[in-house]
């Protein structure tokens, strides 16, 4: 009995040590892996690891998690447009408006469909990486720059940061997405 109940701890331990810690170990490599092939392995690693997820996704997975992430900070880049719209009406935070409404009401889901092969409304989508790609470069990172330059020269952006957070989780989606390609 003694020897059990000593070595029931240390079995527990051993388990642990080379059953358990190698799978993290294992995912972790790839989140580091992924992250590495993106210009911005620090943004891309804190935004896969604050999604528990993340913790048992492959590659497309993990594009799919930074595809959430870019629209998050995309959703939150409108509300504060439509705060300000709110306040005054202007061309230039117009712009923004639109550009952003069509990115979180289509462009982000038609992306999201892209990976999952899910459109809306159950409608059946072909999965289709370089699509996504092309999606994220033209329908959202660009999109994301003509709302920021619309404030030209003399004019302070009010959505500098949140742009230039939307543009760069943008740019991370993308370089996930094209591994998979
Ligand atoms: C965007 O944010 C608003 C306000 O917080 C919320 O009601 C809405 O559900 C969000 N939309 C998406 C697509 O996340």
């Amino acid at each position: 009995m003694k020897i059990i109940s000593i070595s029931l701890p240390l079995l527990t331990i051993f388990i642990i040590q080379n059953v358990f810690l190698p799978i993290s170990h294992c995912r972790a490599d790839l989140i580091d892996q992924t992250c590495k092939q993106t210009p911005n392995y620090n943004l891309c690693v804190s935004s896969l690891k604050s999604n528990p997820r993340s913790s048992a996704a492959d590659v497309k997975g993990l594009a799919i998690i930074m595809v959430e992430v870019v629209k998050s900070k995309a959703n939150d880049t409108l509300n504060k447009i439509w705060a300000e719209l709110l306040r005054h009406e202007d061309p230039v935070i117009r712009n923004c408006y639109d550009h952003y409404g069509y990115m979180v009401g289509a462009f982000i889901p038609d992306i999201y469909g892209d990976l999952t092969s899910r459109g809306l409304g159950g409608r059946f989508v072909r999965y289709n990486p370089a699509q996504a790609e092309r999606r994220l470069h033209n329908d959202i990172i660009l999109r994301v720059d003509h709302c920021q330059n619309g404030f030209g020269q003399g004019r302070r952006s009010p959505f500098a940061k949140e742009n230039k957070a939307t543009h760069e989780a943008a740019v991370v989606a993308a370089a996930i997405v094209w591994i998979l390609i």
